[in-house]
């Protein structure tokens, strides 16, 4: 498999991902959470997408809107008119009122605009022309090299494989593959993503992917002993709510 830069060089410190944004300091998945972790200094945002009724992706992390917004619902019931009336910030505090529930589109030219790249999680399944319409949105973004899919769904990643074969993909896990190597390979993976409690399980199966060219990225870890710990065992990234203490942390050890 191919190093595509994701691997962290000995010495270097852990590459930092925020969480659906800074989701511990303003309303996840919303523009002003994305930048608030590019200016705490994350690499990446990683954002949730699912599509409307009307097949337009939206960030947004639940299947529906009732605890992130003022409105209920599933998102694949409600059309993009209803979602973009939706205030997804109040629910988190007073100040941050008036936030919108943003198109994949409007978050992505956000990022083009202001820097940062994106983990971008494809949650749930997905059809064929779904990941189409994501991969289009990408390009017409003119974000195809500052974007890095992740899924917990292997058809989501194998269409999107097909369909934009420049962008790396990254496999979610919440227990560890018996062959984490052979499942990275089959799907053409540049990383693979477990939970901390998944690796936990077994450390070594870290080694074991980074020999194979495969970065790990973990989730989703907010404490400083586990990202010792998780520095300790060689992973390359790790996915945060505190993206502003881990770079605090990484600078400071
Ligand atoms: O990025 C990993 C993590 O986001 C996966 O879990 O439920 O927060 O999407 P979830
Ligand atoms: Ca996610």
């Amino acid at each position: 498999l191919p190093d595509r830069g994701h691997l962290r060089p000995p010495g270097a410190p852990l590459t930092v991902i925020a969480h659906r944004g800074a989701s511990s300091a303003a309303p996840e998945n919303t523009l002003v959470a994305d930048e608030v972790g590019r200016r705490g200094g994350a690499e990446y945002i990683e954002n949730d997408v699912q599509p409307s009724k009307d097949g337009v992706p939206y960030v947004l992390h639940d299947s529906t809107v009732d605890r992130t917004t003022d409105g209920s619902g599933a998102v694949r019931e409600l059309t993009s008119a209803q979602l973009d009336a939706l205030d997804a910030g109040s629910w988190f505090g007073p100040a941050f009122a008036g936030n919108r529930v943003p198109t994949l589109a409007a978050q992505l030219g956000d990022l083009r605009e202001r820097g940062g790249d994106m983990l971008l999680e494809i949650k749930g399944r997905h059809s064929r022309d779904e990941v189409a319409t994501i991969v289009r949105i990408i390009r017409e973004q003119r974000m195809t090299d500052r974007v890095f899919v992740q899924s917990f769904e292997p058809d989501a990643l194998r269409y999107t494989r097909e369909l934009a074969p420049e962008l790396p993909l990254g496999l979610l896990r919440g227990t560890l593959d018996a062959d984490p190597v052979a499942v990275a390979r089959e799907l053409g993976l540049t990383s693979y993503n477990p939970s901390d409690a998944a690796l936990g399980a077994r450390p070594g199966a870290v080694a074991e992917l980074r020999d194979a060219g495969v970065a790990v990225m973990v989730w989703t870890v907010d404490s400083p002993d586990r990202w010792a710990a998780l520095e300790e065992a060689g992973v390359d990234a790790v996915i945060t709510n505190r993206p502003a203490e881990l770079v605090g942390w990484n600078a400071a050890s």
